[in-house]
């Protein structure tokens, strides 16, 4: 590799003022992106999968997949070589990555596997595949499996995920392409992606989560039709979660001349930020893939316009840089500016989210040949031990939560309106920073995350070497970690919304001592040769301040520990893991680190649901006799009940108030995600979010608004008011407020005024009568009145009522419109009990796409155009078909119901 260092100039001599007159942008030529996600046929491959096989797998048999999460990761197998595998001519697609030259894998010579195999033939004839679109989830619209003992458990979201498909689709190339390397780059396929063009194997990546790229060159038929043939083998127990199943991200096809910049190639690194002035450091890295060439690159700067995402006024232009690109190899530049009054980037809420975008042009021999953009931030980060997290010099409490990659009823398959709504509501509970649990996700969720200021941990890995699931990456870590890895941090790097790099979640590493940590300081060694700027950790649920694991950290990730893990009364016949509070003991040992909850609470619960008796505790584990309903699968929506290894978010606040140094928590998680529904593994999908799977708000989203925003006036009364099995009966009644004060009134009579006491962030009135009619909460803040809430026993349902949360929508094939549906009294307010079969109907411009309700166990599937309605609520999402502009009326109908309609205009 040839290096090329460009001088550092004097500060003095590159000082460049923030220009006043912005200078217009114009896209000037040289390389092609072009998003390839329409025309695909797809099939799924029938029976037990064709020959081509990655690596021969374990063989798992049926399987129990509810175990709890906090189980020690133990699986080790192996990938078992065989003359089956074709992992040989997978590996080298690794070795962009593999820093060791030394370490590089070689295709092996000879004849491309696959050549007697007609799924890979250009003369396949494959019309009679279903036609998809990208992205694409194939298991998301399927049925569920609804029996016990099914093939995919509730673990896994009780989805058809598994087995074996196959993607193909003609890409056209020009006769003018001639002497441009063309790249195909696949933002993320489920999983073991291998790729043939035009009959030929070209390589592939087994990892369902990271971006490649595949040099599509040596391969392509120019002037013509040339067949792309994608295989996805998507193993069953290779997740503890959903992992959606097939292309489910955006697909590109890059073409650029031979003298271009290199996938991610480019790193900026701002220093030494302040109000005043910022150091911008960017390195370029080119590639040749012709003859050796002396390059130039001339690279001006502009603000982004951040409503549209495009540059706006030019501010500065870096030196020119110049460097020799050796045929067939890599050549980096470097330049450095002084920027003056730079526009900061900072987090939500009260933050400005400013971004610049670095335009980079490759010159060879006087002549345009690429166009690079390069978005980033300037930010300055700190990580103090007892202050916390500080940007740009103010500290920053990070209320964060965690988040799964799948979009509800979309599944997998990413879709950047689904993503936004997600962090809307997320943004309105007062949420600034999102964990990426527990790998990369689409890139355009950090491109949302860089806009709507969130905070972002970006975590790669969920287990090493030691597994979770028996076909988890643990098979595959030896031969990919260090590819993953760099992969993942290069593809990243430059967004200003990732604060840290997690390149592990409660790893079976804790548990090995020295062995454990050698492969931790290995990863961790990784990250920071790609990125020495931000903090690597890895999350732990069970290492401890005298083992040899956190240590390797640069900052302190504690799961569950810091509040303490099986500790409160209520968890004392629990086996597993158990710890005291830990925050006090890591921060002893590390004095000089940043700690925080990168999980805390585990709460659980069910939307709108209540089981009583009610625990007298502020936090209890779930069970079928307390908390939970094992007939209906519900959880207690009072908020009290947890994972085995959880705590309520009362019990994780007050744990948090006692530690201020503790800069902040993850809470797991922000939305249910499917997947995971401990405790009742009949169920499709998690009990944990703050927000339900169709994206209604759980009564906990009052409770962290109250402490997450706590300047605005908020008071939330549960449960609902209409019990006509409970009157005379003990109903108690919880409000969550952000105020300190507070009385409820029953039917006009007052049941007593509440003053929150050291550690309370909940108002209770346990020993309320349940009588129908009014309850009212009236709360107060230094003894001014504050907010105040009224919920009312409604009448029986009468009609539904439609709402969109955007009623206009682009036109463009991928663009949503989320339609809640009421179930309404006559004086249409909600029943909070109603659940009446809903049947949904569109008609003009659009087309329904999926239909929820947020309800863990209900096993419709999440295609059906009808939907019963729970807790009163149910969701349609809408789009708008591609090209066709106009009217979309959704209908809703209901037997003995008014019918509710909405009219959607697609532009
Ligand atoms: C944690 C784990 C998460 C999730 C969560 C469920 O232990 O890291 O991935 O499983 O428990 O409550």
């Amino acid at each position: 590799m040839m290096i090329v260092r460009w001088r550092i100039l004097p500060a003095a001599l590159l000082l460049v003022l923030v220009s006043q007159v912005a200078v217009s942008y114009a896209q000037i030529p040289g390389r092609e992106r072009t998003r390839i996600n329409d025309g695909w046929r797809f099939m799924l491959y029938p029976g037990e999968g064709d020959s081509l096989v990655y690596d021969e797998r374990p063989v798992v048999g049926y399987r129990n997949d509810n175990i709890v999460a906090d189980t020690r990761a133990t699986e080790s197998g192996r990938g078992q070589s065989s003359s089956r595998a074709l992992k040989a001519w997978i590996l080298p697609t690794a070795n962009e990555f593999i820093k060791d030259p030394a370490k590089h894998h070689r295709r092996p010579a000879g004849v491309s596997p696959g050549v007697n195999f007609p799924l890979v033939h250009t003369q396949f004839d494959d019309s009679r595949w279903d036609l998809v679109n990208l992205p694409h989830d194939w298991a998301i619209t399927k049925e569920f499996y609804k029996e016990a003992n099914a093939i995919v458990g509730g673990g896994m979201g009780r989805l058809p995920i598994q087995g074996v498909a196959w993607y193909r689709r003609k890409l056209a190339v020009s006769a003018t392409d001639q002497g441009k390397s063309i790249y195909l780059d696949i933002d993320g396929a489920m999983s073991y992606a291998m790729v043939w063009l035009n009959g030929v194997l070209v390589g592939g990546w087994p990892y369902g989560y990271n971006s490649f790229r595949l040099d599509l060159t040596p391969y392509i038929q120019y002037g013509g039709d040339n067949q792309l043939a994608i295989r996805i083998d998507n193993p069953n127990h290779a997740a503890r979660w959903y992992p959606g199943a097939g292309l489910y991200r955006n697909v590109w096809l890059t073409k650029v001349s031979p003298v271009h910049i290199g996938q991610w190639g480019t790193f900026v690194r701002t220093k030494e930020v302040s109000a005043q002035s910022a150091v911008v450091d960017l390195v370029v890295e080119l590639e040749n893939s012709s003859a050796a060439a002396q390059a130039e690159v001339a690279t001006d700067l502009y603000l982004v316009n951040m409503l549209t995402g495009k540059p706006g006024g030019k501010v500065a232009s870096f030196e020119r840089m110049s460097a020799t690109v050796p045929a067939g190899k890599k050549g980096k530049a470097s330049a450095s500016i002084v920027l003056m009054n730079p526009k900061l980037w900072g987090p939500r809420p009260t933050a400005i989210q400013s971004m610049y975008v670095a335009v980079s042009q490759v010159y060879v021999g006087g002549k345009l040949v690429d166009t690079y953009e390069t978005k980033f931030g300037i930010r300055s980060l700190e990580f103090h031990p007892t202050n916390g997290l500080l940007v740009n010099g103010t500290p920053v409490r990070m209320q964060g939560v965690n988040q799964h990659h799948d979009l509800g009823a979309l599944g997998g398959a990413f879709n950047v309106r689904a993503a936004e709504r997600q962090l809307e509501l997320l943004a309105e509970l007062g949420c600034n920073a999102i964990r990426l649990a527990h790998n990369p996700p689409a890139p355009e969720l950090l491109d949302l995350t860089d806009r709507m200021g969130f905070l972002v941990i970006d975590e790669v890995f969920d287990c090493w070497e030691k597994g979770k699931t028996p076909l988890d990456f643990h098979l595959i870590f030896p031969d990919w970690y260090e590819a993953d890895t760099r992969s993942f941090i290069r593809r990243d790097r430059n967004h200003p919304s990732v604060i840290a790099w997690s390149f592990g979640n409660e790893v079976g590493e804790q548990y090995t001592a020295d062995s454990g940590a050698i492969v931790a300081k290995r990863l961790y060694d990784i990250v920071k040769d790609e990125d020495p700027t931000r903090p690597a950790t890895a999350s732990m649920n069970y290492a401890k301040p005298t083992m040899p694991f956190p240590a390797v950290m640069d900052i302190i990730s504690l799961n569950y520990q810091g509040e303490g893990i099986r500790d409160a009364p209520a968890y004392a016949h629990l086996k597993g893991i158990r710890t005291t509070p830990l925050y006090p003991a890591f921060h002893d040992a590390f004095s000089q680190k940043l700690i925080f909850s990168s999980e805390s609470a585990s709460a659980l619960s069910t939307r709108g649901t209540y089981v009583f008796p009610v625990t007298p505790g502020i936090s209890a584990p779930v069970s079928d006799s307390t908390g939970g309903n094992p007939v209906a699968q519900f959880v207690s929506a009072y908020e009290l009940y947890t994972a085995a290894f959880g705590a309520s978010p009362d019990k994780v606040f007050a744990s948090q108030d006692k530690h201020l140094y503790v800069a902040g928590e993850f809470v797991w998680s922000g939305w249910d995600y499917i997947g995971e529904p401990t405790p009742y593994y009949g169920a499709r999908s998690s009990y944990c979010g703050i927000i339900d799977l169709a994206g209604f708000k759980k009564d906990r989203f009052w409770l962290y608004q109250s402490r997450w925003r706590p300047d605005l006036p908020v008071a939330h009364i549960l449960p609902h008011w209409n019990w006509p099995d409970r009157t005379g009966k003990v109903t108690p009644v919880h409000v969550f407020s952000s105020g300190d004060e507070a009385e409820l009134f029953l039917n006009g009579r007052s049941l007593g005024r509440k003053k929150k006491g050291l550690y309370e962030y909940r108002f209770r009135w346990d020993s309320v009568m349940y009588t129908p009619g009014d309850l009212k909460v009236q709360t107060y803040k230094d003894g001014k009145s504050w907010a105040s809430e009224v919920i009312r026993t409604t009448g029986v349902a009468t009609g539904l009522k439609l709402e969109a949360d955007r009623k206009t929508i682009a036109a463009d094939g991928d663009d949503l419109s989320f339609i809640t549906v009421r179930v309404v009294d006559k004086e249409g307010r909600v029943v909070p009990d109603a659940a009446p079969s809903i049947r949904f109907s569109v008609a003009g411009a659009g087309e329904l796409v999926a239909t929820d309700n947020g309800n863990p166990a209900d096993l419709v599937s999440f295609a059906s155009p009808e939907r019963r309605a729970f807790g009163g609520l149910a969701l349609a999402i809408v789009r708008a078909k591609k090209g066709f502009k106009g009217t979309i009326t959704l209908q809703a109908t209901s037997n003995g119901l008014n019918a509710g309609t909405i009219n959607i205009q697609a532009k």
